[in-house]
């Protein structure tokens, strides 16, 4: 039997559930690979709260660099969180020829180049599967049992607290801050929870998917990110009446080799399972041009989902490093090319849902017809509520699939209107056709 010796950077909600996992399976895991885990030494800021867990006192230390250089470690858990501090971190550890295993998306998204390349040239490993999806293996699925595939699409579901937020506010009517309050008191939400709601945790999530099914770095700007603050209660009532539920999503395509890749709320049909990943939990849906479609559902945050990930990771570093396999998968899948080609995001092509306030005047709707009309706009329905707000008139349109600059185009013009009391609502409609 070997033995694998875990430095752990962060003593948080993560590495708490990864300590526990650790305590209740380890022999488990021993039994399965070999490898018995031991939780070496850990490092925080903070080693006096009781975080439930009976752990020796010489584990717990302040000093993060000494668990680095601890010679007596194999291999460093980051789960300090940030860029700043877990960044230094990182790189130290790989210099040093450590794997590292990470559950920090950001990290990754925004020095992920770095990092890799650094991992590469140390002949080591970055492990980061807990950084997508809390507990879902889906990195593992896409650089392991989909290794053979190009990859055509990927939707995902990637934030808790955004997806709770949603399925709350259709559920139960709530307003969104109350909501909010929620989803934080449960430890869903990232500090700050701007981070959840304006869509950037999803994007970081995005960019890390993407990266590892083109095969290159992929920043952040490549990605246009909106989250679901300010979502009206009308957008969810609306959608619901057409069949429909809204979902922000994560949308990475090839097309014809070129990546087209957003987060924004969209209406997804009610009858596709993705319409069904309610509360807290995460789906991803991955096609390849062998496999077809796949999914992947489960808890995309909290203690031990996000720590099963970690283990997972562990024990892969673990044999990784024991066996001696050079510089692992997770690594080389990533650096393939610099760079990726990505869609001009006015020529992406989508169905939109709109809503429009319109004075109840008439030729007002013959006035918007004409510009979507004029912008090669073609329209599904629309449905007009007799219910009127301060005089005006809610006009509810689906399109058909139309490019993004004609949308950008209609929805200025629609706004300049004489008759439009507010400017007009937009939102993708994703019918996964
Ligand atoms: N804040 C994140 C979420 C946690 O709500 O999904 C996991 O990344």
């Amino acid at each position: 039997m070997k033995e694998i010796r875990i430095g752990i950077l962060g003593f948080g909600t993560v590495g708490a559930g990864v300590v526990e996992g650790i305590q209740k399976n380890g022999q488990l895991m021993a039994d399965r690979t070999g490898i018995t885990p031991v939780v070496a030494r850990i490092a925080d800021l903070d080693i006096t709260t009781d975080r439930g867990i009976t752990i020796g006192k010489d584990v717990l230390t302040t000093d993060a660099m000494s668990v680095i250089t601890d010679t007596s470690i194999d291999l460093i858990v980051e789960l300090v969180g940030g860029t700043s501090i877990a960044r230094t971190f990182t790189l130290e550890a790989l210099k040093q020829g450590k794997p590292v295993i990470t559950a920090n998306k950001a990290l990754l998204a925004d020095h992920g180049e770095e990092i890799y390349k650094v991992a590469q040239e140390n002949n080591t490993g970055i492990y980061y599967e807990a950084s997508v999806g809390g507990g879902i293996p889906i990195l593992r699925s896409q650089r392991a049992g989909l290794i053979g595939n190009q990859i055509e699409s990927i939707y995902g579901i990637l934030n808790g607290t955004c997806n709770y937020m949603l399925t709350r506010m259709e559920r139960e009517g709530l307003p969104f801050d109350e909501i909010l309050v929620d989803a934080q008191a449960l430890g869903y939400a990232e500090t700050p929870p701007d981070l959840d709601i304006d869509g950037i945790d999803t994007a970081h999530k995005a960019v890390v998917l993407a990266s590892m099914a083109y095969g290159a770095p992929v920043p952040m700007d490549a990605c246009p990110t909106k989250g679901i603050r300010g979502l009206a209660a009308a957008e969810i009532e609306n959608a619901d009446e057409l069949g429909y539920r809204i979902k922000l999503l994560a949308i990475i395509k090839d097309d014809n080799g070129e990546v087209e890749l957003s987060v924004e709320p969209a209406l997804v049909p009610k009858e596709h399972m993705i319409a069904s990943v309610s509360d807290s939990f995460n789906a991803v849906f991955v096609k390849g041009d062998i496999v077809d479609d796949t999914m992947y559902y489960g808890r995309g945050a909290g203690r031990l989902p996000t720590g099963s990930a970690v283990i997972g990771d562990i024990m892969e570093a673990a044999a990784d490093k024991l066996h001696g396999v050079g510089t692992p998968v997770s690594v080389t899948m990533m650096l393939q090319k610099d760079s990726l080609n990505y869609c001009d995001a006015g020529s992406i092509e989508k169905r939109c849902y709109v809503r429009l306030c319109l004075e109840d005047k008439s030729g007002a709707m013959a006035q918007v017809m004409a510009i979507f009309g004029k912008h090669n706009i073609s329209i599904a329905s629309v449905v007009q509520k007799e219910l009127h707000e301060n005089g005006c008139a809610p006009v509810v349109i689906l399109t058909q699939k139309a490019k993004e600059s004609e949308f950008v185009g209609a929805m200025e013009e629609i706004a300049a209107l004489d008759v439009s009391c507010s400017d007009p609502i937009r939102m993708r409609l994703e019918d996964f056709e």
